[in-house]
């Protein structure tokens, strides 16, 4: 990447020809045989934040939109609060296709579906990447730290060729299960708008804020709530924490 000024058009029509020939039709490991159809991510080429989950469930797979579910829901909610709305930011997952029941990525998964994401990163260039839960956040960071630890502490990294900064954040899925974990998810949110304009280098005058303290580990998860997913045992197994 040289740095040089994008159009609008350029962008979206270099991502739209990017899934239409290398993602959609995408047949790189065996999730591409048991998927209704490949989930390559939606919202904004020109976004300037980009959220990053695990991968497709049920509902996604459906209607090849990433977080149409439960997780979904919540994570609408908690971009309406601080005053954005999916067709501002770009979502998109580690894994583009379901895997069976909705378990973990696993490792060779998430090689031969990585080329893909940082390719849309290469594209878009966000200024700040929040990555949601574990599987990201380590893929994204290059690091094994876990998102109890590093959650709300933004890293700046440099991703497909893109100086960026990466902002792990719990997987919106733990919030489902933990309601304590929602309170934390609002207040990491809460710092996006600033992260975005630093990230920007909107605000160059005055220091920076803090970086906050890494959080102690994640409470232990409450017994899920009624609407919880029936198939998830714990959002410890879903890698959540
Ligand atoms: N969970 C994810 O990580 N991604 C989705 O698209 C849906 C649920």
């Amino acid at each position: 990447m040289d740095g040089a000024p994008v159009t609008r058009s350029a962008r979206a029509a270099e991502l739209e020809a990017f899934h239409r020939d290398h993602v959609l039709g995408c047949t790189r490991c065996p999730l591409s045989e048991g998927r209704t159809q490949v989930v390559a991510g939606s919202g904004s080429p020109d976004a300037r934040v980009m959220f990053v989950g695990e991968a497709p469930g049920y509902h996604e797979d459906r209607t090849g939109v990433p977080f149409v579910g439960q997780a979904g829901k919540l994570l609408d909610g908690l971009l309406e609060g601080i005053g954005l709305r999916r067709d501002d930011v770009f979502i998109a997952n580690v894994l583009k296709c379901r895997p069976p029941g909705n378990r973990d990525p696993q490792p060779a998964e998430i090689r031969s579906c990585e080329p893909h994401l940082f390719r849309q990163v290469a594209i878009i260039r966000p200024a700040l990447i929040c990555t949601l839960g574990n599987f990201a956040t380590k893929l994204l960071s290059g690091r094994p730290d876990g998102i109890s630890k590093v959650h709300g502490c933004e890293l700046p990294m440099e991703i497909g060729g893109q100086p960026t900064l990466l902002y792990p954040l719990f997987h919106p899925a733990a919030a489902l299960y933990t309601r304590a974990m929602l309170a934390t998810l609002e207040e990491d949110f809460a710092r996006i708008p600033e992260l975005i304009r630093r990230a920007d280098g909107v605000v160059s005058a005055g220091p920076a804020p803090p970086v906050p303290a890494p959080a102690p580990d994640a409470p232990s998860p409450e017994p899920p709530p009624a609407e919880a997913p029936a198939a998830a045992e714990s959002a410890e197994q879903l890698g959540l924490f």
